[in-house]
C-alpha cells in the first residue's frame, strides 16, 4: 500500500466518523413553489454536507397526512405534482424535507403552506400575430397548467391586451378584461409595425399571469388581403398536381395516342401526303373570293303615328312599334 492510499483511507475514516457521530444538519432554505399548478419543494444543502448526502421529501394538505414524495434523491427538489395526480387545484399544501447519510438522518423541516390556486405563478401566455391589411388578428394559447387547466382552475380569466406603435410604447393602448382569446386590432395606421403583450388577470390569483414575450407585426396596405393570393396560389397549384396526376396515370395512353405502334399502310400515307386534288379546295386557294349576293337595303323616316295593334307586319315593310323608323326591303 502507497503512503497516499494510506493518507486517504485514514482521513475518509477520520470524515465519516464525524458525520456518523455527529447529528446531521438539516436541509436550509425549504420553501414550497408552485409554477403552473405544479408544487414543488425546493431547498439547499445542510452546513458542510458531505457530496452522498440524500433527501427525502414529503407534502401534505391540510385535510389529509403527509404523502411520500421523493424518496433517497441526490438534487435539491422534488415535483410532487409529477409524482401524484391526487394533487387539487385548490388545495392548500405544505411540504418537508430531511437528509439523509448512510443510517444517520437529520431532523425534518416543514415549509411554507400555499394554497394552489391562489399562490401559483400563471406563466406568460403565447400569442401570435396575423396582419390582414390594416387590422392585427392576436391569437392567445393560455399556459400548460401542471393540474388542471387555466379554464378549469379559475371560472373568470381575461386578458388585458397591451398595444403601441413600435418604439412609441409609452403611448401604448391597454383592452382589459378580454374573454376571447382571438382579438383583432382595428383602426391602425397602414404600414406599421405595432407590438403587442398580454396579461392574464384571475379574480382569485391577484398577481395576474408574467407577461407574454412581446410581440410585433407590420400593418399593410387596405387592399393586400393576403389571403386572395394565398387561395389563388393554393387552386393554381392544386390544378398543377391534377395534371401532374393525370399526365402520371394516363402516360400510356398519351404516349399511344401521340407515337401510335401500328403504322398507317402505305397507301393511306401516300394519300394523305400527296397534293390535294378537290375543286372546293383549288378554289379557295387560286380565286378571289367569291362574290356576296345581297339585297340593296335602304332607310327611311316613317313620320305616322303607330297606334296600339297595328303595327302589325305589312307587306315587304316592318314597323318597330317604339321606333320612327321603318326598313324597307326592296
Ligand atoms: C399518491 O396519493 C395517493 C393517495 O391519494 C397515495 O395512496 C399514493 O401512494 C401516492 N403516490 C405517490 C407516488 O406519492
Ligand atoms: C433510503 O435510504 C435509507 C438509508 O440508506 C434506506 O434504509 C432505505 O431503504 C432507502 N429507501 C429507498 C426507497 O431506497
Ligand atoms: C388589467 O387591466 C385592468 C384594468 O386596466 C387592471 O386593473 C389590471 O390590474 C390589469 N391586470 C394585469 C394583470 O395587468
Amino acid at each position: 500500500m502507497s503512503a497516499a492510499t494510506c493518507v486517504f483511507v485514514l482521513l475518509s475514516t477520520l470524515c465519516g466518523s464525524t458525520v456518523v457521530s455527529g447529528l446531521l444538519h438539516r436541509p436550509t432554505n425549504v420553501h414550497l413553489t408552485s409554477y403552473n399548478m405544479d408544487l414543488v419543494l425546493k431547498w439547499g444543502a445542510p452546513e458542510g454536507a458531505a457530496s452522498s448526502v440524500v433527501y427525502t421529501a414529503e407534502y401534505r394538505s391540510t385535510v389529509s397526512n403527509y404523502r411520500a414524495g421523493c424518496v433517497n434523491i441526490s438534487h435539491l427538489e422534488c415535483d410532487f405534482s409529477r409524482l401524484n395526480t391526487s394533487i387539487s387545484q385548490y388545495g392548500k399544501y405544505s411540504g418537508r424535507v430531511r437528509a439523509q447519510l448512510g443510517a444517520e438522518s437529520s431532523d425534518w423541516v416543514e415549509s411554507n403552506q400555499i394554497n394552489l390556486d391562489k399562490d401559483t405563478v400563471i406563466g406568460s401566455p403565447s400569442v401570435s400575430l396575423f396582419s390582414n391589411g390594416a387590422t392585427i388578428d392576436v391569437s392567445i394559447t393560455d399556459p400548460v397548467f401542471a393540474v388542471s387547466t387555466l379554464r378549469n382552475a379559475y371560472s373568470i380569466a381575461t386578458y388585458n391586451i397591451t398595444y403601441w406603435k413600435d418604439g412609441q410604447e409609452e403611448k401604448a393602448t391597454s383592452l382589459s378584461n378580454i374573454q376571447q382569446n382571438r382579438v383583432i386590432l382595428s383602426e391602425l395606421d397602414l404600414w406599421t409595425k405595432y407590438c403587442v403583450k398580454v396579461r392574464i388577470n384571475t379574480e382569485r390569483n391577484h398577481k395576474g399571469s408574467n407577461p407574454s414575450r412581446t410581440v410585433c407585426e407590420r400593418t399593410t396596405s387596405n387592399e393586400g388581403v393576403p389571403w386572395v393570393a394565398a387561395v389563388v396560389t393554393f387552386v393554381v397549384m392544386a390544378i398543377a398536381v391534377i395534371l401532374v396526376v393525370v399526365t402520371v396515370v394516363y402516360r400510356k395512353s398519351i404516349s399511344h395516342f401521340f407515337c401510335p405502334k401500328d403504322a398507317l399502310p402505305q397507301h393511306f400515307k401516300e394519300y394523305l401526303l400527296a397534293p390535294p386534288n378537290s375543286s372546293m379546295y383549288l378554289v379557295t386557294c387560286n380565286s378571289q373570293p367569291p362574290e356576296e349576293i345581297y339585297h340593296q337595303v335602304s332607310i327611311i323616316a316613317d313620320n305616322r303615328p303607330v297606334e296600339e295593334g297595328c303595327a302589325s307586319e305589312t307587306e315587304g315593310t316592318s314597323f318597330h312599334k317604339q321606333s320612327d323608323i321603318a326598313v324597307v326591303e326592296r
